[in-house]
């Protein structure tokens, strides 16, 4: 499967490396064309890499590895290229303020995937996933995983279930047993 990567952090590096080791295609960006450098070395040059444009494009499923407050940025940014994608949601309601991480107020009423559906657009497949592991945590469990070890239980949500059908195959192929949560409703 092709498999962008918005966001070459902390998170989307290990996770693109998973997919890769997997036997998907993937494709890293970022706002800083560092980043995306650094995302397809640590590879070894397997991973391709560009701007988020071009990923929203190359991708059949696009891994939104951003801060939560970004999402509204990188929605406007890609201007409806992801509409119609299957999009994952790793993303937490945590900030960065004044160096410190502080807990985000998710607006009333909604899960966190919820208020991402939200901000995306209705059009966006989103699939939430990826989210409950520390990155060096989800790279050790997912190396031991796709080597044959004991597998960790990956937990994923949607309100699309053929979107959800599609990322299971990810997910078990990056090292994790899937484990289907329900609707975005029941998302952590
Ligand atoms: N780290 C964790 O432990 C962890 C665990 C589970 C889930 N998550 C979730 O995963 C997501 C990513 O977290 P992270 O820790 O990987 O963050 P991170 O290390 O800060 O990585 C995010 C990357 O996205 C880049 N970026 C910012 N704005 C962008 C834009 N408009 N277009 C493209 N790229 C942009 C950032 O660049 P700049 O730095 O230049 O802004 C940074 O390289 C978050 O939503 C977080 O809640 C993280």
């Amino acid at each position: 499967m092709r498999v962008a990567i918005v966001g070459s952090g902390r998170l989307g590096v290990p996770l693109g490396r998973l997919f890769s080791t997997g036997g998907h295609e993937v494709f890293f960006s970022d706002a800083d064309p560092a980043r995306v450098a650094a995302a397809t070395g640590a590879t070894g040059g397997e991973a391709r890499g560009g701007t988020p444009a071009e990923a929203a494009r190359f991708g059949e499923v696009v891994v939104l590895a951003v801060g939560w407050e970004t999402f509204p940025t990188v929605a406007a940014e890609l201007d409806g290229a992801l509409s119609g994608k299957i999009v994952v949601d790793p993303s937490n309601p945590i900030a960065e303020r004044d160096g410190l991480s502080v807990v985000v107020a998710v607006p009333s009423g909604l899960t966190s995937p919820q208020y991402q559906q939200h901000v995306l657009g209705a059009e966006v497949r989103l699939v939430r996933t990826f989210n409950t592991k520390w990155p060096k945590e989800l790279l050790a469990l997912g190396t031991v995983g796709q080597r044959g070890g004991s597998r960790a239980d990956m937990p994923y949500w949607g309100d699309d279930e053929a979107a959800k059908k599609a990322v299971v195959p990810l997910i078990e192929d990056a090292g994790f047993t899937a484990i289907d949560g329900g609707g975005l409703s029941e998302a952590r």
